[in-house]
């Protein structure tokens, strides 16, 4: 027996025990039965993608692309060690086979490099066959000790698999299945929404974990009209509301086009030079790669310096101003209270006109519950046609949290019924009347060794069961039970269908 060893959860992950999983539950299903009442459909994601993928669309001077993601090479797992290898047939159709697999990359590099290999293989063979032979033995063993080397240091160029990546977000892979799967071709707008975990490589404290939960909704089609940008607004917030996480605020922002942007972030750029030596370190180093970051900085003493700076929304080109408004208008229509917030940039790149994030209140520094907008032109850069897309991601971490801290989480998964068996000859009713109520959607526990009754009555109060059903031999030979309800130890003896009967209309009148 190998020695005893414990383990935990990595740094930044989490398990989510009962019954914190059951607020999870309920949360993730009224995120299903909100977005499908809006005609919303679910689409299953791979957890991992081609890093190209994220790099492009999040773009790769963001803190993700950058600083934050998981990424792993997919090499195969048994790639040998050419010098330990002495048959050169044997290890060269082990190569490729790989390569005809797929588990290396099949490509021009490769194909010479194993031919070079092979040819040092056979001469690394030849160098072994004569190690032993005649005098010379030292220089003949430092020949093939020089041949291994050079077949050790050919494996090593071998490219080897792809570089993936756990998805930090799912947008990117969104556009990439409505790109893969001709999904412009389909009737109508593409509602789409997904619930699942994200990775990034984060600083972990509390409300923010290396691996999250996020549940994503987005809108892909032909047109980019603002009216669904209110629309995907209504959901999220109706959404919000049903869960009772309503100590929130929308800001709203237009960040422009490719038409109004270039100019805006120039400006920005050269307003930022002008400043630069009052800038601490990150700041400087985004005026060169991603001047709009600089408005989201925190920093205390950036903060009047920041206020100062033009503002994008006295340079959005006409059309982009106008798609603000209308914005404005509709969410007025909808009566969505919300601020506009100028610094609101974002940390993905591939954002146009549109963008949004949702606070909660109480959440400390990680208060962001939501962010997302509009992001027409990335399904292009990923290969497709023209589309337009907005859409947004709750973080499901953060906002459980803010719900459970303000109380508002509702009771969920009760034990409505704990059978309190005695006796072998009790025992298959008890096995009888468990599956009965079970089928009947009631919450029940049988015990599986025999207690006595007080140890029953006991634990059945510390599992927090409503009832319990006391099964004796003599309510089995008369085929009876006794029902008692815990909170006050009222009790009554039933037959099976006056049992049902009673704790169905029970069962009624808390739902009701
Ligand atoms: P995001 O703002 O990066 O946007 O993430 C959305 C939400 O995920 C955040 O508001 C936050 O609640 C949660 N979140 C992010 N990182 C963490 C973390 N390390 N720990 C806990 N929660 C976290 C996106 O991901 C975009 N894909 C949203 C989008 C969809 N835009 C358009 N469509």
């Amino acid at each position: 027996m190998p020695e005893k060893r414990h383990f935990r959860a990595i740094k930044g992950t989490r398990d989510i025990l009962p019954p914190d999983s059951s607020l999870w539950n309920w949360f993730e299903e009224s995120a299903r039965d909100v977005f499908e009442a809006y005609n919303f459909r679910e689409i299953r994601l791979p957890i991992f993608e081609q890093t190209e993928l994220f790099a492009r669309s999040i773009g790769t001077h963001t803190d993700i692309v950058a600083k934050e993601m998981f990424t792993f090479e997919d090499r195969p797992g048994s790639l040998p060690d050419p010098r330990k290898s002495v048959l050169v047939d044997d290890y060269m159709a082990l190569l490729e086979d790989l390569l005809k697999r797929g588990e290396l990359p099949n490509s021009e590099a490769n194909r010479s490099i194993l031919s070079q290999l092979r040819e040092k293989m056979v001469e690394k063979q030849l160098a072994n066959r004569n190690i032993g032979r005649g005098s010379g033995m030292p220089i003949r063993l430092e020949e093939y000790n020089k041949l291994a080397l050079e077949c050790a240091y050919l494996a090593s160029v071998i490219e080897l698999g792809e570089l993936l990546t756990l998805r930090p977000e799912a947008t990117a892979s969104v556009c990439r299945a409505y790109v893969e799967h001709s999904m412009h071709a389909l009737p109508g707008d593409q509602k789409l929404y997904y619930i699942g975990p994200m990775f990034r490589r984060e600083r972990p404290q509390k409300g923010r974990y290396r691996q999250f939960y996020q549940i994503g909704a987005e809108v892909l089609g032909q047109s980019d009209a603002p009216v669904i940008d209110a629309e995907v607004l209504e959901m999220l917030l109706v959404f919000f509301h049903r869960v009772g996480l309503t100590r929130t605020t929308l800001y709203v922002n237009s960040i422009g086009d490719k038409n109004c942007r270039p100019q805006y972030v120039e400006l920005l750029r050269s307003e930022l030079q002008r400043v630069k030596n009052s800038l601490k370190e990150d700041s400087q180093r985004r005026i060169e790669t991603n001047p709009l970051r600089v408005l989201d900085s925190k920093i205390p003493e950036e903060q009047p310096i920041i206020e100062k700076l033009p503002r994008i929304s006295d340079h959005l080109c006409a059309d982009c101003r106008a798609h603000f408004a209308k914005l404005k208008d509709e969410l007025k229509l909808r009566n969505i209270a919300y601020e506009e917030n100028w610094r609101l940039v974002r940390g993905l790149d591939y954002y146009t006109r549109t963008t949004f994030e949702v606070i909660a209140e109480g959440l400390g520094s990680q208060n962001a519950v939501c962010g997302g907008g509009r992001y027409d032109g990335l399904v292009e850069l990923l290969g497709g046609q023209p589309t337009k897309g907005i859409g947004f991601a709750i973080g499901s971490d953060r906002s459980i949290l803010s719900i459970q801290e303000t109380g508002a989480a509702p009771p969920v998964h009760p034990l409505n019924v704990y059978v309190a068996w005695m006796g072998a000859k009790a025992y298959p009713a008890a096995v009888g009347i468990a599956r009965k109520l079970r089928s009947h959607g009631l919450t029940v526990e049988l015990p599986p060794e025999e207690m006595k009754l007080k140890k029953s009555l006991g634990l059945a109060d510390k599992l927090g069961a409503r009832y319990a059903l006391i099964l004796g031999e003599d309510e089995a030979a008369s085929h009876t039970f006794t029902l008692k309800r815990l909170a006050d130890a009222a009790q009554k003896t039933l037959t099976e269908n006056e049992l049902l009967e009673y704790l169905e209309s029970e069962q009624r009148g808390s739902r009701a």
